[in-house]
C-alpha cells in the first residue's frame, strides 16, 4: 500500500518496512531540512484536539509550518460548535472539506478510526483514549535507532502505567518487529491488558513481567518509563493506591547496564527525578524532539509532497 492519502490510525497498519521508510526518511528531513521547506505549500493541516496536549499538537502544527503549508483546528473542544449539540459525525464530516489531512486526538479509544472512516482526507491518530499512539510510537523507534546501534535484539523495559498507557500499546506492538526481549513493569492493577499480551506472545516476543523495577534494572538496554495517568482511573481511591509508585533518582544508575537509555513520552509527573536529565543516560527531551523530523516526513509522505 503506498502513502498517498493513507490514514494512520493504528501502527498494526505498518510492515517493518514501512516503519523503516519512515524513519530513513525523517533522518533525510533531520540533515537537509531547508530542502523541505515549501514542500507542502498551499496544503492545509487540520488539527482536532478533544484532549489536552503540548507535544503533539505543537509538534504536528510545526512540522505542517516548516513544511510550508496551512494549520487550522482547535485545543479548546468547548470553543467549538460542539458545545451548541453538535456530533462527532458531523464535525469531522464538516473539517473534512476545509482541510488535506486531520490531525485528531480525543478520549474515546477507537475515536479516530471513526473519524477516518468518515471523513475522505486521510485521519492521523494523535491519541485515542488509553488505545493507541502511533506516531508517538514511530519518533520512540527514531530515538531507539538514533541512540542504539542496532535496533534488532534489544532488551525493553516499559515502566508505570502500562494498562492505561496508549504509547506502550502502540510500541511494543511496534518492536515486535526487531526481536526483543520486553519487560513489563508494574503494579498488578496497572498491567499490560492481556490482549496486549496475547498478541506480543502469538508473535514470538519474550514478555517477562514484574513489579519490582531493580529486579530487572541490570538487565535493559533501555528503559520507557510512563506517567501514571491519573486522567484514567475512576475511582479516585485506586489512584492513590499506585500514585508514585515508581520514582527514578540519580542512585538508580548504579543498577543499570552503563549504557542504558531512558526514555518517557512526557509529560512527567513525579516519576523521574529532574536532576537525572543531565544524564547520559537520558534521552527523553531528545525523544521529544525528535517528533518534528519524523511527523513532516509522515504529512510529507501522506500529502504527497516527497
Ligand atoms: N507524548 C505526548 O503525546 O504528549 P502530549 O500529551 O503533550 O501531546
Amino acid at each position: 500500500m503506498g502513502w498517498l492519502g493513507r490514514d494512520v490510525v493504528s501502527i498494526r497498519d505498518f510492515s517493518k518496512e514501512e516503519l523503516i521508510e519512515v524513519l530513513d526518511k525523517a533522518a533525510d528531513i533531520e540533515k537537509n531540512r531547508p530542502r523541505y521547506a515549501g514542500l507542502l505549500r498551499g496544503k492545509i493541516m487540520a488539527s482536532l484536539f478533544f484532549e489536552p496536549s503540548t507535544r503533539t499538537r505543537l509538534s504536528f502544527e510545526a512540522a505542517m509550518h516548516y513544511l510550508g503549508g496551512g494549520v487550522i483546528g482547535f485545543s479548546e473542544p468547548s470553543m467549538t460548535s460542539i458545545t451548541k449539540g453538535e456530533t462527532f459525525d458531523d464535525t469531522i464530516r464538516v473539517v473534512d472539506g476545509y482541510c488535506d489531512v486531520i490531525v485528531i486526538r480525543h478520549p474515546e479509544s477507537g475515536s479516530a478510526r471513526k473519524a477516518a472512516d468518515l471523513a475522505k482526507k486521510p485521519v492521523i491518530n494523535g491519541g485515542d483514549g488509553t488505545h493507541e499512539h502511533p506516531t508517538q510510537t514511530l519518533f520512540d523507534l527514531y530515538t531507539i535507532k538514533k541512540n542504539c546501534s542496532d535496533m534488532h535484539d534489544l532488551s525493553i523495559g516499559f515502566l508505570g502505567d502500562l494498562k492505561n498507557g496508549r504509547t506502550v500499546h502502540s510500541l511494543s506492538y511496534a518492536l515486535s518487529h526487531f526481536n526483543p526481549t520486553l519487560y513489563f513493569i508494574s503494579p498488578k492493577s496497572l498491567k499490560l491488558p492481556e490482549e496486549y499480551m496475547k498478541e506480543l506472545k502469538k508473535k514470538g516476543v519474550i514478555c517477562h513481567e514484574e513489579e519490582d523495577l531493580f529486579k530487572v534494572s541490570n538487565k535493559l538496554d533501555i528503559l520507557y518509563v510512563t506517567r501514571i495517568q491519573k486522567e484514567r482511573f475512576l475511582n479516585p481511591e485506586e489512584y492513590h493506591n499506585v500514585k508514585g509508585v515508581y520514582q527514578l533518582e540519580p542512585s538508580f544508575l548504579k543498577h543499570t547496564r552503563p549504557n542504558l537509555k531512558i526514555m518517557h513520552p512526557l509529560p512527567r509527573v513525579d516519576e523521574i527525578n529532574p536532576q537525572l536529565d543531565k544524564a547520559k543516560q537520558s534521552v527523553y527531551f531528545q525523544q521529544a524532539h525528535n517528533a518534528l523530523p519524523v511527523r513532516m516526513a509522515l504529512l510529507s509522505m501522506i500529502l504527497g509532497g516527497h
